[in-house]
């Protein structure tokens, strides 16, 4: 497997990337939703200290992966409508706004809120700003409602591969999955 991409399809690093962060952001999203109404006490603490990590995590990953895809190739895309091309890549770069936008307004809900933040208890991070209650309210608002907005941009965006995947029977999805054999051009089928 490739660590570079090539002319059609993903290498290997851009893949892992790209898996891993969708993992790791739907998961914290979930673990968001469902810590904010645990009871309170120390394994509260503890998930939202566990949530808070994973996301500062997804954020050094994003760095990661705008830095790999910046000296990485793009494949070419796949034959479709352009309006198609024009709606997929305009999802992505919304995408790649929401998955910096998600953390740091986190990061800003916790800076004003006058919490401390740890990456898994390795080392501190420092507060992006002084306490404040109205960012505070503002920043956690703007965090959760972001991640409503990202599931339903993720609708199509999942949506979208699966059409291309079921429907158009073309290489999209494929090529961004580790080990999958592409399908011929010609037949349609695996080659
Ligand atoms: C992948 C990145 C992240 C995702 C998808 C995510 C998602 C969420 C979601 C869905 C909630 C529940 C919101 C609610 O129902 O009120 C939440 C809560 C929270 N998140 Fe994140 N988050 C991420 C990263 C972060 C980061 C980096 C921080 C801080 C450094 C953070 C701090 C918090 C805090 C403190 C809460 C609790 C808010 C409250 O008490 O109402 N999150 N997050
Ligand atoms: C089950 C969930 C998902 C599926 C099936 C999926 C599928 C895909 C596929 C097939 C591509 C390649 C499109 C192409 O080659 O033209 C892609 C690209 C991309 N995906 Fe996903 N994805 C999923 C989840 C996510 C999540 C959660 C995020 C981020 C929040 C995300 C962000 C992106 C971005 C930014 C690209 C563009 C990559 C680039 O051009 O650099 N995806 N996805």
């Amino acid at each position: 497997m490739a660590l570079k991409s090539s002319d059609t399809r993903w290498g290997s690093i851009a893949q892992w990337l790209h898996w891993l962060m969708a993992l790791a952001i739907i998961g914290n999203g979930i673990l968001g939703l469902i810590m904010v109404d645990m009871s309170r006490g120390m394994t509260k603490l503890n998930v939202f200290a566990i949530h808070k990590s994973i996301g500062l995590t997804v954020l050094a990953l994003l760095i990661l992966r705008v830095c790999w895809r910046m000296l990485d190739r793009k494949p070419r895309d796949e034959p479709m409508p352009r309006w198609q091309r024009l709606a997929a890549h305009a999802t992505h770069a919304v995408l790649y706004l929401f998955m910096l936008a998600i953390p740091l307004s986190g990061w800003t809900y916790n800076s004003a809120h006058g919490n401390p933040l740890q990456w898994f208890k390795l080392f501190n991070l420092p507060a992006l700003m002084e306490r404040n209650d109205a960012i505070s309210d503002l920043a956690r608002d703007t965090h959760e409602v972001l991640f409503w907005i990202l599931l339903l941009i993720l609708v199509a965006h999942v949506g979208g591969a699966l059409v291309h995947h079921v429907f158009t029977r073309d290489n999209t999805l494929l090529r961004m999955l580790p080990f999958a054999r592409l399908r011929s051009r010609n037949s349609g089928d695996q080659s």
